[in-house]
Protein backbone atom coordinates (compact mmCIF):
# COMPACT_ATOMS: atom_id res chain seq x y z
CA UNK A 1 0.00 0.00 0.00
CA UNK A 2 1.14 3.54 -0.91
CA UNK A 3 1.47 5.35 2.43
CA UNK A 4 -1.38 7.67 1.73
CA UNK A 5 -3.82 4.46 0.80
CA UNK A 6 -4.54 5.87 -2.90
CA UNK A 7 -2.75 2.76 -4.77
CA UNK A 8 -5.03 0.52 -2.00
CA UNK A 9 -8.08 3.23 -3.06
CA UNK A 10 -7.56 2.64 -6.82
CA UNK A 11 -7.08 -1.04 -6.56
CA UNK A 12 -10.65 -1.13 -5.00
CA UNK A 13 -12.31 1.06 -7.05
CA UNK A 14 -11.12 -1.21 -10.11
CA UNK A 15 -12.33 -4.14 -8.36
CA UNK A 16 -15.41 -2.70 -7.68
CA UNK A 17 -16.21 -1.91 -11.26
CA UNK A 18 -14.62 -4.91 -13.45
CA UNK A 19 -16.88 -7.52 -14.83
CA UNK A 20 -16.11 -10.99 -13.01
CA UNK A 21 -14.49 -12.54 -15.75
CA UNK A 22 -16.61 -15.94 -17.15
CA UNK A 23 -14.80 -19.37 -16.35
CA UNK A 24 -13.17 -21.33 -18.62
CA UNK A 25 -16.27 -23.77 -20.23
CA UNK A 26 -18.43 -20.43 -20.31
CA UNK A 27 -15.45 -18.82 -22.57
CA UNK A 28 -15.56 -22.01 -25.07
CA UNK A 29 -18.85 -22.26 -25.23
CA UNK A 30 -19.42 -18.23 -25.97
CA UNK A 31 -16.62 -18.42 -28.37
CA UNK A 32 -18.34 -21.66 -30.72
CA UNK A 33 -21.34 -19.29 -30.25
CA UNK A 34 -20.39 -16.53 -31.71
CA UNK A 35 -17.35 -17.15 -33.72
CA UNK A 36 -18.82 -20.99 -35.17
CA UNK A 37 -17.07 -24.11 -34.97
CA UNK A 38 -14.24 -23.87 -37.39
CA UNK A 39 -12.93 -20.02 -36.86
CA UNK A 40 -13.24 -21.28 -32.79
CA UNK A 41 -11.14 -24.10 -33.35
CA UNK A 42 -8.12 -22.00 -35.00
CA UNK A 43 -8.82 -19.60 -31.72
CA UNK A 44 -8.26 -22.34 -29.61
CA UNK A 45 -5.30 -23.84 -31.60
CA UNK A 46 -3.65 -21.34 -32.36
CA UNK A 47 -5.14 -17.67 -31.53
CA UNK A 48 -6.97 -17.38 -34.46
CA UNK A 49 -6.58 -15.75 -37.60
CA UNK A 50 -7.23 -11.38 -37.51
CA UNK A 51 -10.32 -9.61 -37.90
CA UNK A 52 -8.71 -7.50 -40.69
CA UNK A 53 -8.28 -10.58 -43.41
CA UNK A 54 -12.22 -12.11 -42.38
CA UNK A 55 -12.99 -12.03 -46.15
CA UNK A 56 -15.70 -14.44 -45.63
CA UNK A 57 -18.83 -11.34 -45.26
CA UNK A 58 -17.17 -9.31 -48.51
CA UNK A 59 -16.80 -12.62 -50.65
CA UNK A 60 -20.90 -13.49 -49.73
CA UNK A 61 -21.94 -9.62 -50.73
CA UNK A 62 -19.79 -8.48 -53.14
CA UNK A 63 -18.98 -5.38 -50.32
CA UNK A 64 -15.81 -3.93 -49.22
CA UNK A 65 -15.07 -4.31 -45.37
CA UNK A 66 -12.26 -6.48 -44.18
CA UNK A 67 -8.99 -4.69 -44.10
CA UNK A 68 -7.75 -2.59 -41.19
CA UNK A 69 -6.29 0.98 -41.00
CA UNK A 70 -4.51 2.82 -38.29
CA UNK A 71 -5.19 6.08 -36.94
CA UNK A 72 -2.78 7.95 -38.42
CA UNK A 73 -4.14 6.87 -41.84
CA UNK A 74 -7.91 7.44 -41.06
CA UNK A 75 -7.59 11.33 -42.45
CA UNK A 76 -8.64 12.11 -39.36
CA UNK A 77 -8.24 16.14 -39.29
CA UNK A 78 -8.28 17.12 -36.17
CA UNK A 79 -5.37 15.80 -34.17
CA UNK A 80 -7.09 15.16 -30.62
CA UNK A 81 -9.46 12.92 -32.24
CA UNK A 82 -6.57 11.85 -34.35
CA UNK A 83 -4.83 10.65 -30.76
CA UNK A 84 -8.00 9.35 -29.26
CA UNK A 85 -8.71 6.87 -32.29
CA UNK A 86 -8.40 3.66 -32.59
CA UNK A 87 -7.35 1.49 -35.92
CA UNK A 88 -10.40 0.65 -37.94
CA UNK A 89 -11.06 -2.90 -37.86
CA UNK A 90 -14.33 -4.79 -38.90
CA UNK A 91 -16.21 -6.55 -36.28
CA UNK A 92 -16.43 -10.54 -37.84
CA UNK A 93 -20.63 -10.57 -38.87
CA UNK A 94 -21.30 -13.89 -36.53
CA UNK A 95 -20.29 -11.72 -33.32
CA UNK A 96 -22.41 -9.08 -34.43
CA UNK A 97 -25.35 -11.35 -34.78
CA UNK A 98 -24.36 -13.28 -31.70
CA UNK A 99 -25.22 -10.07 -29.76
CA UNK A 100 -28.34 -8.88 -31.44
CA UNK A 101 -30.18 -11.92 -31.09
CA UNK A 102 -28.94 -12.06 -27.24
CA UNK A 103 -29.11 -8.33 -26.57
CA UNK A 104 -32.77 -8.50 -25.38
CA UNK A 105 -34.25 -5.44 -27.57
CA UNK A 106 -37.24 -5.26 -29.63
CA UNK A 107 -35.59 -4.08 -33.38
CA UNK A 108 -39.18 -2.39 -33.91
CA UNK A 109 -38.47 -0.26 -30.82
CA UNK A 110 -34.93 0.80 -30.97
CA UNK A 111 -32.72 2.63 -33.22
CA UNK A 112 -29.62 1.03 -34.29
CA UNK A 113 -26.51 3.34 -33.82
CA UNK A 114 -22.58 1.61 -34.41
CA UNK A 115 -20.32 4.72 -32.61
CA UNK A 116 -17.20 4.68 -35.29
CA UNK A 117 -18.78 2.31 -37.89
CA UNK A 118 -15.96 2.52 -40.17
CA UNK A 119 -16.60 0.42 -43.34
CA UNK A 120 -20.25 0.09 -42.32
CA UNK A 121 -20.25 -3.86 -42.23
CA UNK A 122 -21.87 -4.15 -38.39
CA UNK A 123 -24.64 -1.66 -39.97
CA UNK A 124 -25.11 -4.25 -42.73
CA UNK A 125 -25.47 -7.32 -40.50
CA UNK A 126 -28.00 -4.30 -38.40
CA UNK A 127 -29.97 -3.39 -41.29
CA UNK A 128 -31.64 -7.52 -41.52
CA UNK A 129 -33.83 -6.73 -38.75
CA UNK A 130 -36.31 -4.11 -38.39
CA UNK A 131 -34.74 -1.34 -36.36
CA UNK A 132 -36.67 1.99 -36.25
CA UNK A 133 -33.56 3.67 -37.61
CA UNK A 134 -30.14 2.65 -38.90
CA UNK A 135 -27.21 5.14 -38.51
CA UNK A 136 -23.30 4.80 -38.61
CA UNK A 137 -21.17 7.54 -36.97
CA UNK A 138 -17.83 7.39 -38.84
CA UNK A 139 -14.94 10.35 -38.34
CA UNK A 140 -12.99 9.31 -41.62
CA UNK A 141 -14.55 10.59 -44.64
CA UNK A 142 -12.60 7.97 -46.65
CA UNK A 143 -14.33 5.09 -44.66
CA UNK A 144 -17.57 6.65 -44.53
CA UNK A 145 -17.66 6.70 -48.43
CA UNK A 146 -16.86 3.17 -48.39
CA UNK A 147 -19.94 2.31 -46.27
CA UNK A 148 -22.22 4.18 -48.23
CA UNK A 149 -20.81 2.40 -51.27
CA UNK A 150 -21.06 -1.34 -48.97
CA UNK A 151 -25.01 -0.07 -48.74
CA UNK A 152 -25.76 0.59 -51.89
CA UNK A 153 -24.42 -2.63 -53.07
CA UNK A 154 -25.44 -4.76 -50.52
CA UNK A 155 -28.50 -7.46 -51.52
CA UNK A 156 -28.76 -10.21 -48.59
CA UNK A 157 -30.42 -13.41 -49.74
CA UNK A 158 -33.66 -12.81 -47.30
CA UNK A 159 -33.73 -9.89 -49.40
CA UNK A 160 -34.95 -7.46 -45.85
CA UNK A 161 -32.75 -4.68 -45.58
CA UNK A 162 -33.85 -1.60 -43.63
CA UNK A 163 -32.76 1.65 -44.87
CA UNK A 164 -28.92 3.07 -43.35
CA UNK A 165 -28.07 6.62 -42.83
CA UNK A 166 -23.82 6.93 -42.80
CA UNK A 167 -22.70 10.63 -40.98
CA UNK A 168 -19.30 11.68 -41.63
CA UNK A 169 -18.46 13.25 -38.87
CA UNK A 170 -16.65 12.98 -34.80
CA UNK A 171 -18.98 10.66 -32.88
CA UNK A 172 -19.16 13.85 -30.12
CA UNK A 173 -20.65 15.95 -32.51
CA UNK A 174 -23.15 13.32 -33.45
CA UNK A 175 -27.03 14.18 -32.03
CA UNK A 176 -28.19 10.38 -30.94
CA UNK A 177 -31.61 10.28 -33.00
CA UNK A 178 -35.01 10.50 -30.52
CA UNK A 179 -36.11 7.10 -28.93
CA UNK A 180 -34.75 3.98 -27.50
CA UNK A 181 -31.34 3.24 -28.46
CA UNK A 182 -29.15 -0.04 -29.24
CA UNK A 183 -26.30 1.40 -29.28
CA UNK A 184 -22.78 -0.79 -30.79
CA UNK A 185 -19.17 0.22 -30.47
CA UNK A 186 -16.26 -1.77 -31.15
CA UNK A 187 -13.58 -0.27 -29.08
CA UNK A 188 -13.29 2.57 -31.53
CA UNK A 189 -11.81 5.27 -29.50
CA UNK A 190 -10.39 6.14 -26.05
CA UNK A 191 -13.03 5.77 -23.55
CA UNK A 192 -12.64 9.88 -22.94
CA UNK A 193 -14.18 10.21 -26.08
CA UNK A 194 -17.12 7.32 -24.79
CA UNK A 195 -17.69 9.56 -21.74
CA UNK A 196 -18.11 12.71 -23.48
CA UNK A 197 -20.99 11.00 -25.49
CA UNK A 198 -22.92 9.56 -23.04
CA UNK A 199 -22.62 12.84 -20.98
CA UNK A 200 -24.01 14.58 -24.00
CA UNK A 201 -26.77 11.84 -24.20
CA UNK A 202 -27.55 12.43 -20.79
CA UNK A 203 -27.92 16.03 -21.07
CA UNK A 204 -30.46 16.19 -23.53
CA UNK A 205 -33.42 16.59 -21.35
CA UNK A 206 -36.83 17.92 -23.45
CA UNK A 207 -37.18 13.96 -24.82
CA UNK A 208 -39.92 11.55 -22.95
CA UNK A 209 -37.89 8.20 -21.33
CA UNK A 210 -36.19 6.47 -22.97
CA UNK A 211 -34.00 2.78 -22.58
CA UNK A 212 -30.27 3.39 -23.84
CA UNK A 213 -28.61 -0.11 -24.76
CA UNK A 214 -24.98 -0.27 -25.23
CA UNK A 215 -23.63 -3.37 -26.95
CA UNK A 216 -19.65 -2.74 -26.53
CA UNK A 217 -16.84 -5.08 -28.33
CA UNK A 218 -13.56 -5.26 -27.05
CA UNK A 219 -10.42 -7.17 -25.67
CA UNK A 220 -9.60 -8.30 -22.42
CA UNK A 221 -6.62 -5.62 -21.82
CA UNK A 222 -8.97 -2.78 -22.44
CA UNK A 223 -11.81 -4.15 -20.03
CA UNK A 224 -11.14 -2.35 -16.79
CA UNK A 225 -10.84 1.25 -18.44
CA UNK A 226 -14.00 0.69 -20.35
CA UNK A 227 -15.99 -0.64 -17.45
CA UNK A 228 -14.43 2.26 -15.30
CA UNK A 229 -15.77 4.52 -18.16
CA UNK A 230 -19.46 3.13 -17.99
CA UNK A 231 -19.81 3.13 -14.21
CA UNK A 232 -18.21 6.86 -14.09
CA UNK A 233 -21.73 7.52 -16.34
CA UNK A 234 -23.58 7.20 -13.28
CA UNK A 235 -26.37 5.55 -15.22
CA UNK A 236 -25.12 2.94 -17.50
CA UNK A 237 -25.51 -0.59 -15.25
CA UNK A 238 -23.55 -3.63 -16.26
CA UNK A 239 -26.16 -6.43 -17.98
CA UNK A 240 -23.98 -9.13 -19.15
CA UNK A 241 -19.54 -9.79 -19.76
CA UNK A 242 -18.79 -12.69 -21.90
CA UNK A 243 -15.35 -13.27 -22.88
CA UNK A 244 -13.79 -14.94 -25.49
CA UNK A 245 -11.32 -17.66 -25.36
CA UNK A 246 -8.72 -15.66 -26.37
CA UNK A 247 -9.88 -12.55 -25.42
CA UNK A 248 -10.52 -10.84 -28.70
CA UNK A 249 -14.45 -10.46 -28.58
CA UNK A 250 -15.42 -9.59 -25.51
CA UNK A 251 -19.20 -8.31 -25.13
CA UNK A 252 -20.35 -5.60 -22.88
CA UNK A 253 -23.68 -5.04 -22.60
CA UNK A 254 -24.91 -2.17 -20.45
CA UNK A 255 -28.67 -0.34 -19.76
CA UNK A 256 -29.67 2.65 -18.77
CA UNK A 257 -32.34 5.27 -18.62
CA UNK A 258 -29.99 9.23 -19.33
CA UNK A 259 -30.40 11.40 -16.43
CA UNK A 260 -28.19 14.70 -16.34
C1 LIG B 1 -12.63 -0.69 -34.59
S1 LIG B 1 -13.39 0.25 -35.90
C2 LIG B 1 -15.04 -0.41 -35.78
C3 LIG B 1 -15.78 -0.50 -37.09
C4 LIG B 1 -17.20 -1.05 -36.99
N1 LIG B 1 -17.96 -0.46 -35.93
C5 LIG B 1 -17.20 -2.55 -36.81
O1 LIG B 1 -17.45 -3.00 -35.68
O2 LIG B 1 -16.99 -3.27 -37.79
C6 LIG B 1 -13.53 1.87 -35.11
C7 LIG B 1 -13.92 3.03 -36.03
O3 LIG B 1 -14.13 4.20 -35.22
C8 LIG B 1 -13.79 5.34 -35.99
N2 LIG B 1 -13.56 6.49 -35.09
C9 LIG B 1 -12.49 6.72 -34.30
N3 LIG B 1 -12.63 7.87 -33.62
C10 LIG B 1 -13.84 8.39 -33.99
C11 LIG B 1 -14.57 9.57 -33.62
N4 LIG B 1 -14.10 10.43 -32.72
N5 LIG B 1 -15.78 9.77 -34.20
C12 LIG B 1 -16.29 8.89 -35.12
N6 LIG B 1 -15.63 7.77 -35.50
C13 LIG B 1 -14.43 7.51 -34.94
C14 LIG B 1 -12.53 4.88 -36.73
O4 LIG B 1 -12.27 5.69 -37.86
C15 LIG B 1 -12.88 3.42 -37.08
O5 LIG B 1 -13.45 3.34 -38.36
Amino acid sequence: MADDGTTETAVNHMRATMPARPGRLRRIRYSFECLGWRAAMTELANGGDAPESDSEFDAQHGTDTAGSVEPGDLGIGNAESRKLAIRYLPSPSRVTSWMLERIGVEPRDYSFVDLGCGKGRVLLVAAQQPFHKIVGVEISTDLAAIARQNIARFRPSSGQVRAIAVENTDVRKFTMPPGNLLIHMYHPFDPAVSAAVFARLAAIQDLPQRRVVVAYLTYTQSVSSVAEMFAASGWLRLLRYEESIRGRYNWLFYEGTPTA
